[in-house]
């Protein structure tokens, strides 16, 4: 069979999407479209306090409503021991709340009817009696004398506070700063955001009386870990428990969690016997589902008179409201804030953490992150600026003078993280070269002159995605492996299926392209299902832009193996010995007779068919890929911006992102991610905020409050590229999905640092609205 390269869709071709095919049409399969025969609905009543304790809850009224069949509180799902959950971090989460609401948003009661409408009616109609306590909304009124014990519950919890993490050599970092020629200080909040996906959270619970079979059918993006936890809480031997994550409509890492609605809906199905579905609104899924960041940071970094950075150390403050329910690996308390020396050779480090309650929603999800690297990020790429504004050095040169440079790599870390690869200088340099630096820099010096407020903010992030390597990374002790189940039909067709779960990313496309590549079926070929936990190897999930580094490879890796059993086959067909015979992408050929050759296709038919004595019949396999150690994708962004000093209105007028992931699969995907991710953070550093008032009312409940970016605000990207393959993973690929949100908030935050340091403001903390840079202008004696 004769293909083009075009049709053969392998690595690097920016083939369309498989995909879209159905969602242009709008014919994705989404947990909303699911309508099971018999299926009932269920509305959740929220708490309207931040903290009260909970006198009484009157389910009488709503009992006696029409279509109710069932009213759930938490003293029901106390009885089945279900009122509590394990979360992510090894802290437990009130499922519906039986002593206390600690946010507000908070479960408190359920009620499942025959329709949605009957359900939400019959909630309103619940009367709980509150006693109103006092709320904690951020670390320092955590930390503050006679602060009321969020987690009173807790045994042995005397106070609000849930860790202290280190990390780095303490003493070497003061000796190093004691003899710094400068010391930069940065106080700075990443503040509260949401990932705020499109499709919000829900579930179709389906226990089925006769069988006890508990099918799930919900918005998750790891959902193998989902049915383990599931297990676990309830019970319910795992091989009669099915989750089903179907098309999910974004998910950024707020899908990754157990919400008490999928708990409560399984249990109501459970205790009903027919199929319950949950889904949240808008509003439920801003102020009660996972969050991200809510990190309070002081960074400071030690300069040596040649501009060297001799030294850096970090304090954060972490709030991570009423249950620690971090989505990360167990053994990081402060994720993986270890990154925070980023792309610099920075001798030595300390980094401090400490951890708090307070009454505001569980979460601390990584945002289209990998647990903290964003907050980690974003500081060092603020301190490099602000240290480069404050010396009087040009920010991209003071950043080539302190780069890790590219025969330095393998790089230990001076948190003792092993960089794979990186070129730091080079995607620099394409960053400057397409902006036009130089220019830009004496254009904007002379615009300054004549009164003009404008700036460029540059940020050389790096990152480390792809967990991980098991023995370091698991999430309540699943070691975070990841895995592909390759089978080939008879006719050379072949279907993929795998541990991970797209929300979006384009999964179906990809990791057909890596079949291709390595086994020489065209993608068209190869169908590639996730999500299915009936069907799918075991699998972590997708988050953390992990799917490439660790489901990419194993993807690559069984290929491999069926290669292998390939060329058995064809030497059998061909009648020749196996190392007399050379791949060349879809077929076997005997050296030097290049006409003697048999297709995989043809290979294919023969395992069913024609097979070697003694030969196992089919082709098909299954690997489970642990990382040797994680991806470190990186890039260079640089932002142009304009201001306008009347109204403090910014304007981005450039925005250029280079970007190296290692090898790209699809070029056209990859630049996708990028402008979502850019877009991301773009509404990060200046819109998006979810913010609350003192008694702990959430602002920020809906998209009036809470602003994301439409086509209108976000300004036009320019895309660029290195490639620098990482040595250990088996396509030399890293993940992408994140780079762009990890990487650009600095970026725009520092062009705006840059275009008032005139006026000597070193910070204005995200998001970087109009008024806050008015306020700081006006704070400089700037009226105009
Ligand atoms: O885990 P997640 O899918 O969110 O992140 P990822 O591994 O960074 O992949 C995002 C999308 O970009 C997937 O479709 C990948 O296959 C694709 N990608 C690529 O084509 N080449 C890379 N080097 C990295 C990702």
């Amino acid at each position: 069979m004769s293909t083009t390269m075009h049709q053969h869709g392998g690595i690097g071709e920016s083939i369309k999407r498989k995909e879209d095919a159905r969602f242009l049409r709008g014919k994705g399969n989404y947990i909303d479209d699911l309508t099971l025969p018999g299926m009932l609905h269920m509305a959740i009543l929220r708490s309207p306090h931040a903290h009260a304790r909970i006198k009484s809850v009157d389910t009488s009224a709503a009992a006696a409503k029409p279509g109710v069949i069932a009213v759930v509180t938490g003293e029901l799902m106390a009885q089945h021991k279900l009122a509590w959950m394990p979360t992510l971090s090894y802290d437990t989460q009130a499922v519906l709340a039986t002593d206390k609401v600690r946010f507000q948003g908070q479960e408190v009661a359920a009620v499942v009817a025959e329709t949605k409408y009957q359900a939400e009616d019959a909630r309103d109609a619940i009367v709980v009696d509150y006693e109103i306590l006092p709320a904690v909304i951020s670390p320092d009124g955590a930390k503050a004398e006679g602060a009321p014990v969020i987690r009173n519950e807790k045994e042995g919890q005397k106070d609000n506070h849930i860790y202290h993490w280190e990390s780095g050599d303490q003493a070497k970092t003061q000796a190093a700063f004691a003899k710094a020629h400068k010391v930069v200080r940065l106080h700075t909040f990443y503040p509260r955001c949401h990932p705020a996906p499109l499709e919000t959270c829900g579930c179709v619970a389906d226990v089925n009386p006769a069988t006890g079979k508990a099918t799930i059918y919900m918005t998750s993006q790891a959902p193998h870990a989902i049915r383990t936890v599931f297990a676990l809480v309830t019970g319910l031997p795992e091989q009669n428990i099915r989750v089903v994550s179907p098309d999910i409509g974004g998910g950024f890492g707020n899908k990754v969690p157990v919400y008490p609605g999928y708990v409560v809906a399984t249990a109501a199905s459970l205790l009903i016997g027919r199929p319950v579905k949950w889904i949240e609104d808008r509003s439920e899924n801003l102020i009660s589902t996972g969050f991200a960041r809510d990190f309070h940071m002081t960074g400071d970094l030690a300069v040596d008179e040649k501009g060297k950075i001799t030294a850096l150390r970090a304090h954060l403050d972490s709030d991570n409201g009423a249950f620690f329910s971090d989505a990360q690996p167990s053994k990081f308390k402060a994720g993986l804030f270890h990154i925070v020396t980023g792309s610099y050779d920075i001798p030595t480090a300390h980094i401090t953490a400490d951890g708090y309650y307070t009454n505001k929603a569980p979460g601390g999800v990584a945002y289209r992150c990998s647990f903290r690297v964003t907050e980690a990020s974003y500081l060092i790429e603020r301190l490099v600026t602000n240290a480069a504004l404050e010396l009087g050095l040009d920010q991209a040169e003071f950043r080539m003078n302190n780069f890790i440079q590219p025969e330095q790599f393998p790089y230990t870390s001076a948190t003792g993280w092993i960089y794979d690869s990186g070129d730091y200088p080079k995607a620099m340099q394409v960053a400057l070269d397409k902006l036009g630096y130089e220019e830009l820099r004496k254009d904007a010096e002379a615009r300054r002159k004549k009164g003009e407020v404008t700036g460029i903010g540059i940020a050389s992030f790096t990152e480390v995605v792809g967990a991980g390597h098991g023995a370091d990374f698991d999430i309540l002790g699943l070691r975070m492996f990841d895995s592909a189940e390759l089978r080939v039909h008879p006719t050379g067709k072949a279907m993929l299926r795998m541990g991970t779960k797209s929300q979006g990313q384009g999964h179906e496309t990809t990791f057909a392209q890596i079949v291709a590549e390595e086994l020489g079926i065209p993608a068209a070929d190869v169908a590639v299902e996730e999500g299915d936990t009936d069907t799918a190897p075991y699998g972590l999930g997708t988050y953390a832009s992990r799917s490439t580094p660790v489901a990419g490879a194993a993807t690559a890796m069984v290929s491999r193996k069926l290669r292998d059993k390939a060329r058995k086959l064809a030497a059998h067909l061909l009648e020749a010995a196996e190392e007399d015979l050379t791949w060349e992408r879809g077929k076997f050929y005997v050296k030097g007779s290049p006409d003697r050759a048999k297709t995989i296709q043809e290979i294919a038919f023969a395992a069913y068919t024609n097979l070697p004595e003694g030969m196992e019949a089919g082709l098909e396999g299954v690997h489970y890929y642990d990382p040797p150690n994680m991806t470190y994708p990186f890039g260079t962004y640089a932002v142009v911006v304009d201001i306008d000093k009347g109204t403090g209105q910014v304007k981005v007028k450039r925005m250029v992102a280079v970007d190296d992931c290692g090898v790209r699969i699809n070029p056209m995907i990859v630049e996708g991610q990028i402008h979502g991710g850019l877009t991301e953070g773009f509404g990060i550093a200046f819109m998006e905020l979810i913010t609350f008032d003192s008694d702990g009312n959430c602002i920020g409940s809906n998209f009036m409050d809470y602003l994301i970016p439409t086509a209108w605000e976000t300004p036009k990207f320019e895309i660029g590229e290195t490639v620098t393959p990482s040595p250990h993973h088996p396509l030399g690929a890293k993940g992408v999905g994140e780079s762009a949100t990890v990487g650009s908030p600095a970026a725009y935050v520092n062009a705006v640092i840059d275009a008032l340091s005139p006026y000597g403001i070193t910070n204005i903390d995200m998001p970087v609205t109009s008024d806050k840079v008015w306020a700081a202008l006006r704070s400089k004696g700037v009226t105009e």
